[in-house]
């Protein structure tokens, strides 16, 4: 039996899993480039530098740079293959619960590569980038309109990038009171980043429970509140799929302690167009564009997480402001003048404008009617996925749900199946699992977000593979689980393995330098 076969059977070689070397079914193996050296070869030929003068004052590399040889063929071969590898949003679902995988439109990538936006620089004289200054100003309008709230800091680079900045926003606010607050509180089933940058921006951190509904514990949030704490974090809706329905006692209680009220945004796409956060109480909010405003996610970027801010948090945004007078627009650079509260700078320039492209072209191209249309798309389709899912898995909180709907290990009790293996699975279905153990607040959490760019025809295969597995893991066939993915060019990674003990430098060229 050959190490394909085997690995198609499940079968393991010397207890190790098998995974698949060599070339199958037009897949290729793809060695590192540095495996692939041939010493001396080279896809260009360019003539010998002429003679220059050493001003290097003996500093001159002694050995070769210890970059492969390599022909242009073999480093095209090898970034297509390599891009073939990666699934993504353009080769199928996402349905990673709270991440927010929609179609990035191919007109916002048209509109982000125009030269006049594509290519100038943060520091060209403002004279010469008045049209990108007033593209800056228009999104800003636009999410200002959105949400209710009366100023909006651009510069953050992703949804944590403006936890953080909302929270030196909250700690500015409160110094300028002449208050020194510690303690932030954060919902249980936040995302991790809530509590980090809480921790990152100097505060402790204590979690609120949740109640038996998957809701913030009202109580237990009173009970916590007190004149030491800064501000309350809360995800609306939450990473449970569910609307904080007590969201204007909330605010009313973490107001009374003189505390602000953090919206994590991340889930704005479920309410955008119909509920305006500052109407909620909200104090300040990031918007995470590459979630509800589709702008691509990319490794952790580049992304844009603007925040919008109340009355009573805007004096202390960062720099740069972005002014419009008689002149045009201008940028304020110091905290000084109108300015002379800001904090100062979150980041070197104005943020992410090929990110601020896309998400105004998404913004202008569906419109206000558009834009409620996406929540309500996005609600339908997660519920749609509820509906034919849950009487073979466990839905976590009753129904209905908004935008992602979150279903729990309970249904594989007593089946040998994990959450884990149940992804594992899935991806030899060919689709991209939903997002697992995430949040924390029930057992084995299975977060499945489909948003609003799916079609009932995609949604309804996706849901045939998921009832497919759960009816096999109900049926007994634990071994295909736990030998799952049976089909990918590698196999299961002990991830503990990883995570512990990463190998991260490949030596293997010998004229390479240590
Ligand atoms: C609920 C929630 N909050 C915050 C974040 C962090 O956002 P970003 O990845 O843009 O930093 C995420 C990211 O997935 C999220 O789902």
């Amino acid at each position: 039996m050959n190490e394909w076969s085997q690995a198609l059977r499940g079968v393991k070689r010397d207890d190790t899993p098998v995974s698949v070397p060599g070339n199958r079914g037009l897949m290729i193996e793809e060695p590192l480039l540095f495996e692939q050296d041939a010493p001396g070869r080279s896809g260009v030929d360019l003539p010998p530098p002429a003679p220059f003068e050493e001003r290097l004052g003996g500093l001159r590399r002694k050995g070769p740079i210890g970059l492969p040889g390599l022909s242009e063929p073999q480093v095209v071969r090898h970034f297509t293959r390599l891009s073939q590898k990666n699934y993504a949003i353009d080769t199928g679902i996402y349905p990673l619960g709270s991440c927010t995988m929609k179609h990035n439109p191919r007109l916002n990538e048209k509109l982000a590569r125009l030269p006049g936006f594509a290519d100038i620089h943060p520091l060209q004289p403002v004279s010469t980038v008045q049209g990108a200054l007033k593209l800056i100003d228009l999104l800003a309008g636009w999410l200002k309109t959105l949400t209710g709230m009366a100023a909006v800091a651009m510069s953050p680079a992703a949804g944590a990038h403006g936890e953080l900045c909302g929270l030196m926003c909250i700690r500015a606010a409160l110094e300028a009171r002449g208050e020194k607050r510690k303690r932030v509180l954060v919902a249980d089933s936040a995302h991790g980043t809530n509590p980090a940058s809480a921790v990152a921006c100097g505060f402790t951190v204590e979690a609120v429970p949740a109640n038996a509904a998957g809701r913030v514990d009202l109580q237990a949030l009173k009970s916590r509140l007190g004149d030491d704490v800064a501000a309350f974090m809360l995800t609306n809706p939450n990473t449970c799929g569910l609307f904080e329905n007590e969201i204007l006692e909330i605010a009313a209680a973490v107001h009374a302690a003189g505390a602000f009220l953090y919206c994590d945004g991340a889930n704005f796409n479920a309410i955008v167009g119909r509920v305006r956060p500052a109407d909620l109480g909200v104090d300040c909010m990031h918007i995470n564009l590459h979630k509800t405003f589709s702008t691509p996610h990319g490794g952790g970027g580049p992304g844009s997480g603007p925040v919008v801010l109340s009355e009573a948090l805007a004096p202390f945004a960062p720099l740069p402001w972005i002014v419009h007078d008689e002149g045009g627009f201008t940028l304020l650079e110091r905290a000084e003048g109108k300015a002379a509260f800001s904090y100062g700078r979150l980041k070197g320039n104005h943020g992410q404008m090929g990110m601020f492209v896309r998400a105004l072209a998404y913004m202008m191209s569906h419109g206000a009617d558009g834009l409620r249309q996406v929540s309500s798309d996005a609600v339908l389709n997660a519920n749609y996925l509820r509906a034919c899912l849950q009487d073979l898995l466990t839905a976590s909180f009753p129904g209905p749900t908004m935008h992602e709907v979150l279903f729990d290990d309970r249904f594989l009790k007593g089946t040998g199946v994990t959450t884990l293996d149940f992804a594992k699975a899935l991806i030899d279905e060919g689709y991209h699992p939903m997002t697992m153990y995430f949040p924390l607040v029930v057992h084995g959490a299975l977060l499945f977000e489909p948003t609003e760019t799916e079609s009932k025809e995609e949604l309804d295969r996706f849901i045939d593979a998921v009832r497919r597995l759960a009816e096999r893991a109900k049926a007994g066939a634990a071994e295909e689980f736990t030998a799952a993915p049976r089909f990918t060019p590698r196999r299961r990674l002990d991830e503990t393995e990883a995570a512990r003990r990463p190998i991260l430098r490949a030596r293997l060229c010998a004229h390479l330098p240590e």
